[in-house]
């Protein structure tokens, strides 16, 4: 008799995204003529064609796979080595920020990696999110057996969640004194869904809390390259962080990689976490020990490409791509603040977060705007319990899309 793993069957509802385009199928079949008006700004996919260098670096990578004198098997697990310098070199010592080339490990993205990093800790630590929180850390804790039951009003039991609301600007603070500590701590910044990028002082009191508690915070910067405040762009600004916290990046939304696949996580080698006995251990040789084993790697063509990205031409399209959604942004936020919506995010991140403007639960809101304006967003109930009353819009779109969503949210 097969077992299963019954962890799976706590899962609440289905996944946010595949509950989105159920309803978006459910409304087009009903409405068949108004489906080709249907403007997607609910899951952050990206729209625009890839960067010319990455474009030719993997086209130039698999001429090379086609000639016996340059074919390549398979790669390191952990991704080729001029690849990790081109991210350490460019991401972070560039920047004045301590990180050697082995300590960056390539994968197919944050997504994957912010659930597997999972399977070094072991189950059994006590998880802290956001609330609202981008639900991919929430169901990988599930799967895993982190949590307990799914909750009533939303959540699960066992999990930590740290509200975020308009009082404290939709950024997390440390836990008052009192509240059990949790052992690792999932922090996003720029933040998916709210679009809030988290200043100095509370990412220095997170490594902080982190640190006295032998924590570890996941620091998840996919959106890092929206970031052109002075708030941390990576935690290893922070003092201390290369002692308690693991970055995820992603080329998704840098380099338009979200059909691609390549990002890549930091541990540095100093993070450390505890046996039973309470013998500190050092993750990086685990990471890399469940790397090599349990993957060949990121395809070889794909690790040009994202390489390409690090070269100035490369360096210049990434910047050209990024303002384009940016400014897609702007035009977002700055439509719905005209509207008369109290609007969060869109300035330092790709996504705008908005007050539902009627007071009705959001994913009513989500209906109607679907029904009334064929504009998909993502209401913030499917992030959390702190989510509800609110809705997320991605910048992830045609110019002439996102300045049609605008007009339509207007004639609502
Ligand atoms: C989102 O819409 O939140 C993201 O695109 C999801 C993801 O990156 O997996």
């Amino acid at each position: 008799m097969a077992f299963i793993n019954e962890h799976y069957l706590k899962l609440a509802a289905g996944y946010l995204f595949p509950e989105i385009a159920r309803r978006v199928t459910v409304f087009s079949k009903e409405h068949p003529e108004l489906a080709p008006e249907i403007i997607r700004c609910g899951i952050g996919d990206v729209t625009e064609p890839l960067p010319t260098s990455a474009v030719r670096a993997m086209h130039a990578a698999t001429e090379e796979l086609a000639t016996r004198a340059t074919f390549k098997g398979y790669g390191p697990g952990t991704g080729y080595d001029s690849v990790r310098a081109a991210i350490a070199q460019g991401d972070f010592r560039s920047r004045g920020l301590d990180v050697a080339d082995d300590e960056v490990f390539l994968s197919d993205g944050s997504k994957g990696d912010c659930g597997n990093i999972l399977e070094i800790l072991g189950a059994g630590n006590r998880v802290a999110v956001t609330d609202p929180v981008y639900p991919a850390y929430v169901d990988a804790n599930v799967m895993f057996g982190n949590t307990g039951a799914a909750l009533a009003g939303g959540g699960y039991d066992g999990i930590l969640y740290l509200p975020c609301t308009e009082a404290n600007g939709f950024l997390a603070d440390v836990p008052s004194a009192g509240t059990p500590a949790p052992d690792v701590i999932y922090l996003c910044s720029p933040n998916n869904p709210t679009g809030t990028v988290m200043d100095r002082a509370r990412a220095t009191a997170w490594v902080e809390y982190a640190r006295k508690h032998r924590a570890i915070i996941f620091w998840d910067a996919a959106y890092e390259s929206y970031n052109r405040s002075d708030a941390p762009k990576s935690v290893y600004e922070i003092p201390g962080a290369r002692e308690c916290a693991v970055e995820f990046r992603s080329f998704s939304k840098s380099g338009g990689f979200t059909g691609v696949r390549c990002g890549y996580t930091v541990l540095p080698k100093s993070v450390m976490a505890y046996t039973r006995a309470g013998e500190p251990v050092a993750l990086h040789p685990l990471w890399t020990r469940r790397w090599n084993t349990r993957s060949n790697g990121v395809s070889y063509a794909v690790q040009r490409g994202a390489e390409a990205l690090y070269t100035p031409e490369g360096q210049k399209e990434v910047r050209a791509l990024v303002d384009f959604y940016m400014e897609n942004a702007r035009i977002l936020r700055e439509g719905c603040t005209r509207l008369g919506w109290k609007t969060w995010g869109g300035e330092h991140a790709p996504y705008v977060w908005c007050k539902v403007p009627d007071g009705s639960d959001s994913w009513a809101f989500f209906d109607r705007l679907l029904r009334k304006a064929r504009v998909v967003t993502t209401p913030g109930a499917g992030f959390g319990r702190c989510g509800e009353g609110y809705f997320r819009i991605s910048a992830f779109n045609s110019r002439a899309n996102v300045e049609e969503v605008v007009r339509r949210l207007g004639a609502l």
